[in-house]
């Protein structure tokens, strides 16, 4: 099946007793046991609901399982608490979203897990990887930045040093890229992003093989961040779009990246579709699309960044991503403002950077909105 046809059509079960079409809703936290193979549970990720979901999931990504999780950060700490323990090491791009670093930053120390935050290239991280190194975890394209890792050059490298691989696929989503085709051991996702694609639901998906599953869910179990079975049945739905709206937002994000590029007051246009981006060929390889996010600095000496949000009349300055309708904010007050100043001025994350999710409205308007408001 081709990835449009999966996106419809994995995982879902129609209703036995109604004939109806779509996955029923299983609304139950108890559940018969006797003389049953298995005893469910929410919070061991083997509801109905659940179960359909993981198999959509893992389907598009070319899993053979996984879990869902209740957010995208409930996905990323279950991942790296289950494979790092005391005595451990781990490398991390040190570009991953602003979440996941402040997560290893507050727990990995008192944890006893020692690591090594590396830029974006394949061979800062395999001179980081020490004898004691368990775990790679990369994401690509990087948020805010949208740079590129090469994601198979880094699933090489940790597999020849015996570590596992976990790349956060949100912003690129199943549509666009496919780390495990690539190498990589774990992928993860913040379903509350493109997954989603609506902005009304929270939720975060690991998917990988059966067995790294079966020790995922291990640990899982413990902390509690299961998927309810409404939320559940809302991504499954969501999903069934998911490559129409993510092409669309694609085809609309590089209108306004070469629009952008070509209107006073923005510099510096980070978007890996455009051809000077330094991962741009990285990227062309890896990826069926660039991608709808695109982040940029808005210079004007006499205004400052909030006064270009305010004027904007469609884009909602609103703190998310990968939803329909479209929505800018800036980095260094929302998504990174959990990591020091001085990682985001070192990391490139300046005060007057904004990030751009584009939507699928109609591309005219949308870059009209941006004329008038840094104009007004
Ligand atoms: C790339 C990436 N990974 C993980 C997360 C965390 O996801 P959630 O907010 O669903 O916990 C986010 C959230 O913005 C993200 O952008």
């Amino acid at each position: 099946m081709k990835i449009e046809t999966k996106c419809i059509h994995s995982g879902s079960v129609a209703n036995s007793i109604t004939g109806g079409i779509n996955t029923p809703i299983d609304p139950s936290s108890a559940f018969e046991y006797l003389d049953r193979e298995e005893t469910v549970y929410p919070r061991y990720f083997n509801t109905l609901n659940q179960k359909v979901l993981v198999r959509k999931i893992s389907e598009l990504e070319g899993a053979e399982d996984g879990l869902v999780f209740s957010s995208g950060m409930a996905a990323v700490s279950s991942v790296l608490l289950t494979f790092l323990k005391s005595g451990d090491h781990a490398v991390l791009q040190d570009e991953i979203y602003g979440g996941s670093h402040a997560f290893v930053d507050m727990f990995f120390d008192r944890l006893g897990i020692s690591y090594t935050f590396v830029g974006n290239k394949p061979e800062a991280v395999e001179a980081a990887i020490r004898p004691e190194t368990r775990l790679v975890f990369v994401e690509s394209p990087t948020n805010p930045l949208l740079s590129i890792m090469d994601i198979a050059a880094v699933a090489r490298v940790a597999r020849e040093k015996g570590c596992i691989s976990v790349a956060d696929n949100t912003f690129a989503s199943p549509i666009l890229q496919n780390p495990i085709e690539l190498g990589i051991d774990i992928v993860v996702h913040s379903g509350t992003k493109y997954l989603g694609g609506h902005s009304d639901l929270s939720c975060g998906a690991a998917v990988t093989t059966a067995e790294l599953t079966s020790r995922i869910r291990k640990t899982a179990l413990n902390f509690g961040g299961n998927l309810n079975p409404l939320t559940c049945y809302l991504l499954e739905r969501s999903l069934k779009t998911l490559a129409v709206r993510v092409r669309q937002q694609t085809a609309n994000a590089f209108r306004i990246a070469k629009f952008l590029k070509n209107t006073p007051r923005f510099e510096k246009i980070f978007y890996p579709g455009l051809p000077d981006h330094p991962g741009h060929s990285i990227a062309r390889e890896q990826m069926r699309g660039f991608g709808a996010m695109l982040s940029f600095e808005w210079f004007d000496p006499d205004r400052p960044v909030d006064h270009f949000m305010k004027k904007l009349k469609l884009i909602k300055p609103a703190v998310s991503l990968g939803g329909v309708e479209s929505m800018i904010c800036d980095p260094a007050r929302t998504s990174h403002s959990k990591i020091s100043a001085q990682l985001r001025a070192k990391q490139g994350i300046s005060d007057n950077l904004l990030r751009l999710s584009v939507g699928i409205e109609d591309v005219d308007d949308l870059m009209e909105d941006i004329r008038q408001a840094s104009e007004g």
